[in-house]
């Protein structure tokens, strides 16, 4: 199997949360937008955490490039014969996943004392957490909020480049989780499923300190 279940969960879950998050935030539905803004920032600190304990493709090790692989890969890519039987994500593929889940990530954490100035007040500026950070996280979750469009459209024609340019077919994979000599045991894929649900949980709950309109 190259994705195990928890990485595919997570991968549709933060698929959807991410559009959810960012149709509500540009439409000023607050309410919803701390669901799915916290959700997806309890997502990430899965994914961070099964970098470093999950199943073998979805480990960091398994897959952050070294520069001359990534250089050799991308050359490869223009000469349209790069090795297709990679087992996970190729050079590339790793960049992108380290990109996307950096710059969803500071989304998440600055949207945590992120307010409208007017009627909502994030959960940490609620709890009192250095609340001098209210004003520039704010600041800055106005600022990057256009690379979330961006990074998805980039995802988006990478992976039609990659079934139209080089045959691969990376979209089935990530719904069935494809086939590989190895399988994740049943401990494992429990394992993940418990911590994808302590972090989503954990999050989410953080909108208990924000009152309810
Ligand atoms: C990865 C997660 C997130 C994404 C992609 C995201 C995206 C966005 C976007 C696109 C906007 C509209 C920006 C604009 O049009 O100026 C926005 C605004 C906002 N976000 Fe988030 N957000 C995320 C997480 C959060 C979280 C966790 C919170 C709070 C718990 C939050 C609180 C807010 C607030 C209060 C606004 C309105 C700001 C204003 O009206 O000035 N966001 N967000
Ligand atoms: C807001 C939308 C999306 C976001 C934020 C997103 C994000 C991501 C991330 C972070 C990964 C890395 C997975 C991991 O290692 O944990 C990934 C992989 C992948 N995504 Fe998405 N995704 C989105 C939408 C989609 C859609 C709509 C499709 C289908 C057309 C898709 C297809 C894939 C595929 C096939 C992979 C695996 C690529 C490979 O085999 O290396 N994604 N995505």
């Amino acid at each position: 199997m190259i994705w195990d279940l928890p990485t595919r969960l997570f991968h549709w879950s933060f698929a959807a949360c991410i559009i959810g998050a960012f149709i509500s935030g540009e439409r000023g539905a607050l309410e919803a937008h701390e669901y799915f803004g916290l959700a997806a920032t309890g997502l990430i600190v899965f994914r961070l955490i099964w970098g470093f304990i999950g199943y073998e493709t979805a480990r960091f090790a398994h897959f952050l490039p070294a520069p001359a692989t990534l250089i050799a890969y991308i050359k490869a890519v223009f000469a349209r014969r790069p090795n297709l039987m990679i087992d996970g994500h190729n050079p590339l593929g790793g960049l992108a996943v380290i990109v996307m889940l950096s710059v969803m990530g500071v989304m998440g954490v600055t949207g945590l004392w992120t307010g409208d100035d007017v009627l909502y007040d994030a959960p940490l500026t609620v709890a009192g957490v250095a609340p001098q950070l209210a004003q520039p996280m704010a600041v800055w979750h106005e600022k990057l909020h256009f690379l979330v469009p961006l990074l998805v459209l980039i995802h988006l024609l990478a992976i039609i480049a990659h079934r139209l340019w080089l045959k691969e077919k990376l979209l089935s994979r990530m719904i069935s989780g494809g086939t590989a000599e190895h399988r994740p045991t049943r401990n494992e894929t429990i394992k993940g499923l418990v911590l994808l649900g302590l972090c989503v949980g954990g999050s989410l709950s953080l909108s208990l300190l924000t009152p309810t309109y």
